[in-house]
């Protein structure tokens, strides 16, 4: 097995929006990347992305010395994988293509070479029931884009051996993600089932009439989502006991948490619900284009990352 520090290949199965950007960090880490995606349109695309990616990165220190056009598309997965210490699976979230895939590489990969996905909500265990490789295939879920956002969720399934989620762990931090690992296999791995806990809260705000869409996301971006980009939810409530800490906290504010929580329930998405959201969102944005959404979030994205990337 490639030491994770030694890596120097890298396949990229699936090029769409979430594997175009990470073939764009790969390179900018300084890897050689393959390609393979269905689409003829898929290189172009890629192209693109790795153009409108490398000045953010570069900006942001993250693209030194490393060249953009280390990478080429392959007519085959199989062609992709075959020198690859590496690959990053980002093909569409369905199980029967993800597993109609990993058929089509089980022997083409190389027999040290480990599989991260990108699945967002799929279960390894299901994904790499049956292949010769399974022992070396885990989640390696990234948020999007992933050329900017440094979380990376690593979850193994039944069958993947422990120095598999090692390896996993220890190449993303390597080229620069910070990779935790989640112990257990839950739909929707950690990160995203906080944020589906956080926007059920948010979805039955505005459908019970507690606030507009407007006033509940100004509710996180100008309070407690200024804090969680600095630290966690624990240790946000640990700074909220004082001098007591977290223990503080959990005494005096213990029978509040019970007692909200007891109050909350989970909205139905059903069309009058769903078109309350869609409402407020377009008032929200009050006519502004995506691009325009887009560069307004950057311009406060960018310097916060930078901020944060020196954090341990
Ligand atoms: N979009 C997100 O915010 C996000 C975030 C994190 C993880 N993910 C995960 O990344 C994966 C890809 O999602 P996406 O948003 O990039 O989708 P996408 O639709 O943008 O891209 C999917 C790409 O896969 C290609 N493809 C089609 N069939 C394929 C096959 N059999 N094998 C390989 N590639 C194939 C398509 O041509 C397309 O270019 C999914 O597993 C998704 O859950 C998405």
């Amino acid at each position: 097995m490639t030491l994770p520090t030694a890596v120097k290949r890298v396949a990229v199965l699936g090029a769409g929006t979430i594997g175009a950007s990470w073939v764009a960090w790969f390179l900018a880490k300084g890897l050689q990347v393959d390609i393979w995606d269905p689409k003829p349109e898929a290189e172009a695309y890629v192209r693109r992305s790795i153009t409108d990616a490398w000045p953010a990165m570069s900006a942001l220190g993250m693209a030194a010395d490393a060249s953009p056009d280390a990478w080429r598309f392959h007519p085959s997965p199989e062609d992709a994988v075959a020198a690859a210490d590496f690959v990053q699976e980002n093909a569409p979230e369905r199980l029967p293509v993800k597993r109609a895939l990993y058929g089509r590489i089980d022997m083409a990969l190389r027999p040290d070479a480990i599989l991260g996905s990108s699945t967002s909500g799929l279960i390894m265990s299901e994904m790499q029931a049956g292949f010769r490789s399974a022992p070396r295939l885990a989640v390696g879920h990234p948020f999007n884009p992933p050329h900017l956002i440094p979380l990376v969720e690593v979850v193994g399934g039944r069958e993947t051996a422990p120095e598999t989620i090692a390896w996993c762990l220890e190449f993303y931090r390597h080229i620069g993600k910070k990779p935790i690992h989640i112990r257990k296999e839950a739909r929707g791995h950690l990160a995203n089932r906080l944020q589906a806990a956080l926007w059920r809260e948010a979805v039955s705000a505005v459908v019970t009439g507690l606030a507009s869409v407007e006033d509940v996301d100004t509710a996180i971006s100008a309070g407690p989502g200024l804090r969680w980009a600095a630290m966690g939810p624990h240790m946000t409530f640990h700074l909220g006991g004082g001098e007591g800490g977290i223990e503080h906290l959990l005494a005096q504010f213990k029978p509040a948490f019970e007692s909200w929580w007891e109050t909350m329930s989970t909205p139905e998405l059903n069309e009058e619900n769903c078109r309350k959201i869609i409402d407020g969102v377009r008032a929200e944005a009050a006519g502004r284009s995506m691009a325009e959404l887009v560069r307004e979030r950057d311009a406060i994205l960018l310097p916060l990352l930078a901020l944060v990337s020196g954090k341990p």
